[in-house]
């Protein structure tokens, strides 16, 4: 379970990778990103409750580690589509009554934060030039 997410995240960033060659100027968009989930991000999750569970004992990710959460942000193809969102907004659940994340949906829509934050947070990983704030 654990390694083909890695394995996933791995072709993902290598789909990436192949779509627009490694610069100095995407170097800077990886410390980007990072800054980002720390500023922008964690405290929006903060707000919202995560760490309750998310950052205590063996529950992953662990939302006080970058890597953590950018190995679930990297799997799936846009701001809406990937494995952060499907949880918090509860997409994809096999039923009404039974959510999809077992903290229960997170976000009212995928435009409330905190999604809305972890949406500009894939452009800002993931998107092209143009998507980028
Ligand atoms: C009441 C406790 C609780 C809260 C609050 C909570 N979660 Fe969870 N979350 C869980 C549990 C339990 C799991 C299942 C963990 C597992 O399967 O290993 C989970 C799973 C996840 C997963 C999938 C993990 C994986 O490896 O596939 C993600 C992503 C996630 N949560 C993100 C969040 C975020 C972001 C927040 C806040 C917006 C949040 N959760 C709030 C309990 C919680």
């Amino acid at each position: 379970m654990q390694w083909s997410s890695v394995a996933r995240s791995c072709l993902l960033l290598g789909l990436v990778g192949a779509a627009a060659p490694v610069t100095a100027q995407d170097a800077t968009g990886v410390a980007a990103g990072k800054k980002y989930y720390y500023e922008s991000v964690l405290p929006r999750l903060a707000e919202n409750g995560c760490p309750q569970c998310h950052a205590a004992g063996y529950l992953r990710p662990n939302v006080g580690v970058y890597n953590d959460m950018l190995r679930r942000l990297a799997i799936g193809d846009s701001p809406a589509n990937n494995a952060i969102i499907y949880k918090i907004a509860n997409i994809r659940s096999i039923a009404p009554d039974r959510p999809n994340h077992p903290g229960g949906q997170r976000c009212a829509t995928v435009e409330s934060e905190p999604c809305k934050t972890v949406m500009k947070w894939w452009s800002i990983e993931f998107g092209a030039a143009e998507q980028k704030p």
